[in-house]
């Protein structure tokens, strides 16, 4: 049974007043950092952080769901992850264990749609399974997507894209000047999504990391000082007032962008008076 949890108090009053304040972003995704000196900040070992990790996680996905941000794409364990010291590993391959299983119904009955992007085959079987059955307990949701990249690279993904056109070309199915920007964003792991429009990156480092390589061209990117376990709703707020406060170009100038806005307000006024109209 659909028991959606809704915001209350002065948490609503914040989220009523992003709603009114500018867009929501339709796809945020998140390099997840920080986990490990959060732990070491509080001389506790590393599990620890990963394991208030997975606190923050449910309360982002369940603010983002209140919020209508349709996509959530999580950076939770990247293809060079792998090379960690054999312990932490295994560690954290059982925290994604528990974790999936925890939290199936509480996704389920929030509307949440769980997807994966990377190499799922690498990780241990009992998670495969846990993903397959919780992706097909949750695929007919109608609320946010919520998209774990697991054994994901940006690179990694880029590769098989490659691959999969090289295949085609050389089969004959299409030509190599048939190739456009859209033959290779089908190609990718994210097919079915659109780009980020917000990329948040905790604890401070500058970097991207090998995440969503191609798809982030455009996306506006927001750098927090805290650790991902530190990291909730609150914080969530000010990276969307962040972007909101943002003018996305995609390589135009600010007038035309001002112009294009505007024609769009008025079709959408016009369309609004004929159907009021009606
Ligand atoms: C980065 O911190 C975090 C990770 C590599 C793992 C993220 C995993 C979780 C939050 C838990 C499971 C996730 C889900 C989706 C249930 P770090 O270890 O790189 O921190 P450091 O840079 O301070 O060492």
């Amino acid at each position: 049974m659909k028991s959606r949890v809704k915001a209350t108090g002065k948490d609503k009053d914040l989220q009523d007043n992003l709603l009114l304040s500018g867009p929501i972003p339709k796809h945020i995704a998140i390099i997840m950092d920080g986990n490990g000196r959060w732990a070491k900040k509080k001389g506790l070992p590393r599990i620890a952080g990963h394991r208030e990790g997975v606190n923050s996680v449910r309360d982002i996905v369940e603010v983002c769901g209140q919020l209508g941000v349709k996509y959530l794409t999580l950076y939770a364990f990247s293809t060079e992850n792998w090379k960690r010291p054999k312990e932490e590993v295994s560690l954290l391959m059982r925290l994604l264990l528990s974790a999936i299983r925890d939290e199936k119904d509480r996704l389920h009955s929030n509307g949440v749609i769980l997807k994966t992007i990377g190499e799922i085959s690498e990780l241990p079987n009992a998670i495969q399974d846990e993903l397959i059955d919780a992706i097909e307990t949750t695929k007919n949701n109608d609320g946010l997507t919520l998209i774990l990249a697991l054994s994901y690279s940006g690179r990694w993904d880029i590769t098989n894209a490659v691959k999969e056109i090289s295949k085609k070309v050389s089969e004959g199915t299409i030509s190599v000047d048939s190739i456009t920007e859209e033959t290779i964003k089908n190609s990718l792991s994210t097919k079915k999504y659109p780009d980020p429009d917000l990329l948040v990156r905790t604890s401070g480092e500058l970097r991207v990391s090998n995440f969503l390589l191609w798809q982030i061209a455009y996306s506006e990117i927001y750098i927090t000082q805290l650790h991902w376990p530190d990291f909730r709703r609150n914080a969530l707020y000010e990276s969307i007032d962040s972007f909101q406060k943002r003018e996305r170009r995609f390589g135009l100038i600010s007038e035309q962008v001002k112009k294009n806005g505007k024609e769009k307000q008025s079709l959408v006024s016009k369309i609004f008076k004929r159907v009021s109209n009606h």
